[in-house]
């Protein structure tokens, strides 16, 4: 493809990214209980601020999570066998994939997929210097989104998705369900996942992993509102909005919250969205599972635990799912209608 027509294409993907941002933002902003969806926490600036955050003492998930693959890599490796097709969903800095293409048995291919376009790029070419064997296949797409996989490589023996960082805690978990239900259906019959998810635990740990000392966090919560400034002509003034998370243990989840400290009114891509004094914007919710709830999630999901790794305090879990026979009513309605 020539340089102008990538250029167009990237245009093109960034006016269409604008739009659903614009349009989300909108819905967010104009019903009574104000949300903004967490995706859009992650433009160049706010995937910044995560590197940032996962660095953090108190932030003890990405830290925890990979000495858990440390520790367990041979026995994962194993389990994952050779020839596999391992696909990551929302690779980012792919730090932790090294780890499992540095162990695993002849991978056939590595297919990372992510919004930001850029760092993708960057990351799959070095990837592909630094791993001769392993073909790397970028794919361009949000996940939570249809997207459709490159073909496999003769030879390939099954199909792994990576979900790591406990991003499945920030899908409210009906759309949890839905989604590890969709990533069942990618993986095929032979599938497995590899995924990791943060542990409940007490609040004395949870409150400052998301109110830390130097203030990172609520830098990158109110970026969320420096980028409708940037890329929807909004006048958030950042210093009228208080970054307040709690750990909500009634819901399992912590919760993040812009909070307005005045009555005001901001222009938002041509609108004017009103706030009370005090009137939050809920900006994510990170749920927080115990190893049987999840197991259970899974298995609605329509896939059955084969392990799960934990650290010595029991705060982060790796787990390996494969597809099972399921336990859920989608999962039952499939085996009825099976037998008729
Ligand atoms: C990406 N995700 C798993 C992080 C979390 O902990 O839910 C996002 C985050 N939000 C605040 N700090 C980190």
């Amino acid at each position: 493809m020539n340089e102008s027509v990538m250029a167009e294409q990237d245009l093109c993907e960034t006016e269409s990214a604008r739009e659903s941002f614009r349009r989300d933002c909108l819905a967010g902003l104009c019903r009574p209980d104000k949300s903004l969806p967490c995706k859009y926490f992650y433009d160049e600036e706010g995937a910044r601020l995560f590197e940032a955050i996962c660095e953090l003492e108190e932030y003890y998930p990405t830290r925890t999570e990979v000495g858990i693959l440390r520790r367990r890599i041979k026995e994962i490796a194993s389990l994952l066998g050779p020839d596999c097709h391992l696909v990551e969903l929302g690779s980012g800095s792919t730090m932790k994939t090294r780890l499992l293409l540095d162990h695993l048995d002849r991978p056939a291919s590595y297919v990372p997929i992510d919004v930001a376009r850029t760092q993708l790029l960057e990351c799959s070419a070095r990837l592909s210097r630094e791993y001769a064997g392993v073909e790397v296949l970028p794919v361009c797409a949000d996940y939570t989104n249809d997207f459709e996989l490159p073909d496999l490589p003769a030879g390939t023996k099954r199909t792994v998705a990576f979900f790591p960082g406990s991003t499945i805690g920030n899908f409210e978990p009906h759309e949890a369900r839905c989604f590890l239900q969709r990533i069942a259906g990618i993986c095929g019959a032979e599938g497995g996942l590899l995924i990791g998810v943060d542990l409940k635990k007490d609040p004395s740990v949870l409150n400052p992993a998301y109110n830390d000392a130097l203030g990172i966090t609520a830098e990158f919560n109110l970026n969320v509102l420096a980028r409708a400034n940037r890329e929807l002509e909004a006048g958030f003034d950042l210093a009228q909005f208080q970054h307040h998370a709690f750990y909500n243990e009634l819901a399992g989840r912590v919760e993040m919250h812009l909070v307005s400290r005045r009555q005001q009114v901001v222009p938002v891509s041509g609108r004017k969205v009103f706030f009370a004094e005090a009137e939050s914007i809920a900006t994510e919710h990170c749920y927080k599972y115990s190893p049987e709830e999840f197991r259970q999630l899974a298995a609605r999901a329509g896939w059955e635990m084969v392990r799960c790794w934990t650290d010595d305090k029991q705060w982060f879990g790796v787990h390996y799912l494969v597809p099972g026979g399921g336990t859920g009513p989608d999962a039952e309605r499939g085996r009825a209608r099976k037998s008729r």
